[in-house]
């Protein structure tokens, strides 16, 4: 992704308090189930037909990768769906030149896993400022455990990435943290590995992987604890499918809490994914008393689906931690929003991986929200957070981060006064259409 520079575009205008919200919105699809798509129809044999796919720079950034090693992927834009024309498990051509992943660190990640069994073949994965200061050891590490070869800056730490494509051998791994980004990409190299591989998690993160896998026709079973031990045992042939992609509830997370922190605020969220593994923000806002009903729960394409009406009440504090993070990782800014504005002193715990996100997210949350007149600590895990507290406007930056460009809008509502946000074009990264929705919600 190519950002300009904060001061080189116009900060946005955001007006405060007296705001509210009515309507429907029908967020972009999942992104972690896009990139998924993309890529295990790559994969696959035959081909991959994707509705609902997210057209946002994160899953472009994977599917340029794709293409540049020869696999044929359809323009990815809102509306029709994309194909993807599978060139079976071992099938990518060594690409011509390194591979850009943006901002993407799933992309980076996910992509480590599935290029380092391409025997005979040498890869270098780069991406942009933010994406070449995240940890990649976490999947280097294990993914050396099965064979892999994989040099980089920081011993292997961080990108640009160069990978001696090699024959992998399966292996018991159990990662030190709960990510599905590295549970997925020992899951991908798994696939073509010599005998079965067992990743074993400390808590459960996102399984879209595993039911994807299965569905694309993947030996994967999945046991242990709360579904923490998948293991795969290559052979099988993957298939191209179709795919539907819900609607992201990291993206509609925005929406539920500005609904529920806006006096006089109704919106109806339409769409949305509710798999167990992402669900963790419904469970804080319903402990906070957030007025959130679920309608028309149904599953689609092997993921669970309903749409949301959340409406503004009185809130309150929520603390949280342990297993519970890697189901809201993503969620965390703008809940620190939703503190803000319930009775109590709110915590959240055991949150340090937000410090290697695309930003340092405790720290940027506690500058930028800070900078609005929020009461709150950071800690080395978490944030302390004191509501209920006036936010004001005032001149904010979302360092180039797409949640955090979202989560200060989203206290702008509640903020006497203006904010001007610099580098608002972040949301791209996630949520191309969120300012054109935030304008049309708007009352
Ligand atoms: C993702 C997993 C999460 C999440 C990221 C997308 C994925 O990261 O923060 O936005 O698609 O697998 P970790 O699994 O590294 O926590």
């Amino acid at each position: 992704m190519t950002l300009a520079p904060s001061d080189l575009q116009a900060p946005l205008r955001l007006p405060g308090a007296p705001a509210s919200l009515a309507g429907q919105v029908r967020v972009p699809g999942d992104k972690s189930i896009s990139h998924r798509a993309l890529l295990f129809g790559a994969i696959a044999v035959g081909e991959t037909r994707i509705e609902g796919l997210l057209p946002a720079e994160d899953p472009l950034s994977t599917a340029a990768c794709l293409r540049a090693m020869g696999v044929a992927v359809s323009p990815i834009e809102a509306g029709p769906e994309v194909v993807v024309q599978g060139v079976g498990l071992d099938g990518f051509r060594e690409p011509e030149s390194v591979l850009d992943c943006g901002n993407s660190g799933t992309t980076m990640r996910l992509m480590l896993g599935l290029l380092a069994g391409r025997a005979g073949r040498h890869f270098v994965l780069t991406g942009d400022a933010s994406l070449r200061r995240r940890p990649m050891r976490r999947v280097g590490g294990p993914l050396a455990e099965m064979g892999a070869t994989i040099a980089g800056r920081e011993g292997g730490n961080l990108a640009p990435l160069a990978i001696a494509g090699r024959q992998l051998h399966g292996a018991t791994i159990r990662t030190p943290v709960a990510s599905a980004q590295v549970k997925s990409a020992l899951l991908l190299a798994a696939l073509t590995a010599v005998g079965p591989t067992t990743v074993i998690e400390p808590a459960l993160s996102r399984d879209h992987s595993e039911r994807m896998l299965r569905a694309f026709g993947a030996d994967l079973v999945v046991a242990g604890p709360g579904g923490t031990e998948v293991t795969v045992t290559p052979g099988n042939t993957l298939w191209g499918q179709t795919v539907v992609v819900p609607g992201d509830i990291s993206s509609a997370a925005f929406w539920l809490v500005a609904a529920a922190i806006t006096p006089g605020a109704a919106l109806t969220v339409e769409n949305v994914g509710l798999n167990p593994s992402r669900t963790g923000i419904l469970e804080v806002l319903e402990q906070m008393g957030a007025r959130i009903t679920v309608l028309n729960r149904r599953d689609v394409a092997g993921e669970p689906v309903g749409d949301l009406a959340v409406e503004h009440g009185p809130l309150q504090a929520f603390d949280i931690g342990g297993d519970l993070i890697p189901r809201l990782v993503d969620e965390i800014p703008v809940l620190a929003v939703a503190a803000c504005c319930a009775e109590g002193v709110s915590t959240i715990r055991g949150a340090e991986e937000l410090r290697v996100k695309e930003t340092d997210r405790l720290a940027v949350m506690a500058r930028q929200l800070g900078a609005m007149g929020a009461r709150l600590e950071e800690h080395a895990d978490g944030l302390t957070i004191q509501g209920v507290t006036t936010l004001h406007g005032a001149e904010v930056d979302s360092e180039t981060d797409h949640r955090v460009a979202m989560s200060l809008a989203v206290a702008s509502l509640v903020a006497s006064g203006d904010t001007r946000l610099h580098d608002s074009a972040a949301a791209a990264v996630s949520y191309p259409g969120f300012w054109d929705d935030l304008a049309r919600l708007r009352r």
